[in-house]
């Protein structure tokens, strides 16, 4: 298959081939590289006090790219051009039965001694209040085609225990819990953890292992209304009267791979039978079709080509297509799953760039998936829910020892980050939904927990700068910056200098900015069109060592650090290297 060929071997839940990814750079007039004298440390000391007022002027249409400064580059903000409201959603989380993402990650339980709401870990809740986390995906990932919901409701005692999807991986001193799961967390602590925390569940159903019947019994249990069916009653039994009303379902996972090893054709049926004349009690019900594995177009097509095969009608059911993407081959040899990942904590500047290449291979796979979908999906009816992003790296910076799959999320990882929600709000019309993978204890981790420890990472920092943006009007950007050149195995590489996204939410504008370089900062003119500004402020996230990050012991190696806006013409800021950075602005 091109650009993708997939093996499943015993005693290895999954491997993947890739083909190396050709990059397409679609920035702007990039002027010459010049040499910047600033060190590190000087930027880090003298930048993050920011200088200077915003230029004003009316739009006047899009003009070169040029810094008035003097500066090496600059970002015109048009905000005459709106690109579509960022949804909300993209600022989304995904939780899987895996490891110790449930299991001492979310739920401690209710007779523990880490505080805990309802045995739900406090400092978790009130961590992802603040940063309005606006959607939950549970219970996976591989695990929900291997998961029977009905064992999750109920009296918590009389929950069977069951082997978990992930048990084989489990070979270190994890809890028991994470090799058989014992179901004390289910659908209900589930949607009680999202109403905690404000968030809409997102929940993915069985396709490989239960019949469509269990789907809409699911359906039926969550949302059918208060003494209307026996389901209802049981739910009403466990202290649940109301019904959670959840509006998001995924059918199925990856269902190419753990998922089934579907064909698109084989997997468009099964999409059938599963959404055909689900009872939506009223409420919206948004199917979110298993979708394509990085380039996979022709799953993309295979599927909405046999789904509209009954007629184009059918395209109205589906609400979304799920995309994964995984930067994880930083070896720059074959192709191999094991082989080709690399260390979180050790790595060389190259390996900085070479992931930030694979994540902002993000762009292309959106634009790519989306033109397949238009060939069918005509008015583009149904949207990209990208619900598994994230780097991954192989095992060994585990912050608890035995986790599977958790990694020590580095200032690598929150540039990765910003990068890729700023490429998430520059395309709003065609991603609905994103979820980060995952929210807590495994890859691209928000937050780190084991027992009564618990650390924001510096992707968790990256999450609240950007909440701003949520539900705001995308406004087209243009960034102009001298390109970053380094030594790939002897080669010359580039990669982009500065980029990033904006939004206006009211009177609220915020612009992203991301600074992919590991030792220059860049100056930078900005200039903001058709707008008055107020007052602002500048947030950033940065590290004189690109290799920083947070663990128990030491929570605040990388931290936000916000300082005023100063007023003056014309406005010029100087990312540091290695940062992400937030400037939020009050307009008149
Ligand atoms: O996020 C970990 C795993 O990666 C998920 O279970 C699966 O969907 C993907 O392959």
């Amino acid at each position: 298959m091109k650009g993708r060929e997939k093996q499943l071997e015993v005693g290895r839940w999954q491997s993947y081939i890739y083909a190396l990814p050709e990059i397409v750079y679609s920035g702007f007039l990039v002027r010459e590289e010049r040499e910047s004298s600033m060190k590190r440390r000087e930027f880090i000391r003298t930048t993050l006090a920011s200088t200077g007022a915003l230029v004003f002027s009316q739009y006047a249409g899009v003009r070169p790219l040029r810094a008035a400064t003097g500066t090496d580059s600059r970002i015109e903000v048009l905000s005459g051009e709106p690109l579509g409201t960022i949804s909300p959603n993209i600022y989304g989380h995904f939780t899987e039965n895996l490891g110790g993402v449930i299991y001492d990650g979310v739920w401690v339980g209710k007779n523990s001694k880490v505080p805990n709401i309802d045995g739900i870990r406090k400092e978790l809740v009130e961590q992802m209040r603040k940063i309005k986390a606006p959607v939950v995906r549970f219970p996976g990932g591989c695990f929900a085609d291997s998961y029977d919901w009905r064992d999750g409701i109920g009296p918590p005692e009389k929950r069977p225990r069951r082997t978990n999807f992930w048990a084989g991986e489990e070979k270190g001193p994890s809890a028991p819990s994470h090799k058989y799961d014992p179901n004390e967390f289910g659908t209900n602590e589930f949607v009680h953890f999202c109403k905690l925390i404000g968030s809409q569940p997102y929940l993915a159903a069985n396709v490989r292992s239960l019949p469509a019947e269990e789907f809409y019994r699911w359906v039926e249990y969550c949302n059918s209304p208060a003494g209307s069916t026996t389901l209802a009653d049981v739910r009403a039994e466990a202290g649940y009267r109301d019904p959670f009303g959840v509006r998001f379902w995924g059918v199925g996972n990856e269902s190419w791979g753990c998922g089934g090893n579907f064909s698109p054709q084989e997997y468009a049926e099964e999409f059938r039978r599963f959404t055909t004349w689900v009872p939506s009690y009223g409420g919206d019900l948004s199917f979110i079709g298993s979708g394509p594995n990085v380039d996979d177009w022709s799953w993309t097509r295979g599927f909405l080509e046999e789904i509209v095969r009954k007629g184009p009608w059918a395209l109205r059911g589906i609400y979304g297509l799920a995309l994964h993407h995984y930067a994880w081959n930083l070896s720059r040899g074959p192709e191999n799953w094991v082989q080709g990942k690399r260390d979180a904590l050790n790595f060389e500047p190259v390996e900085w760039y070479e992931l930030l290449r694979e994540g902002d291979r993000m762009e292309s796979l959106i634009t790519g998936h989306w033109q397949v979908m238009g060939e069918i999906d005509r008015e583009h009816h149904i949207k990209l829910v990208v619900d598994e992003w994230g780097p991954w790296y192989k095992p060994g910076s585990e912050a608890t020892p035995g986790d599977i799959i958790e990694q020590m999320p580095t200032l690598r990882d929150a540039v990765f980050s910003g990068m890729t929600l700023d490429i998430f709000n520059r395309n709003p019309e065609k991603v609905a939904m994103a979820n980060c993978a995952q929210l807590i204890n495994c890859l691209n981790s928000l937050y780190l927990a084991h027992e009564d420890k618990f650390v924001v990472t510096p992707v968790g920092h990256v999450l609240a700068m950007y909440a701003a943006h949520q539900g705001g009007q995308g406004l087209r950007t243009l960034f102009s910056s001298p390109s970053v050149n380094y030594d790939r195995d002897g080669k010359p590489a580039t990669f982009w200098g500065l980029r990033g996204s904006a939004s206006l939410n009211q009177k609220n504008l915020c612009l992203t900015v991301v600074n992919p370089h590991v030792s220059e900062g860049r100056e930078t003119e900005i200039v903001l069109r058709g707008a008055t500004v107020r007052s602002g402020s500048v947030t950033t996230l940065t590290h004189s060592d690109i290799h920083a990050h947070n663990t128990f012991e030491r929570r605040d190696v990388v931290t936000l650090h916000t300082s005023e806006l100063k007023i003056a013409a014309p406005l010029v800021l100087t990312f540091p290297p290695a940062s992400v950075t937030a400037v939020n602005v009050d307009l008149a």
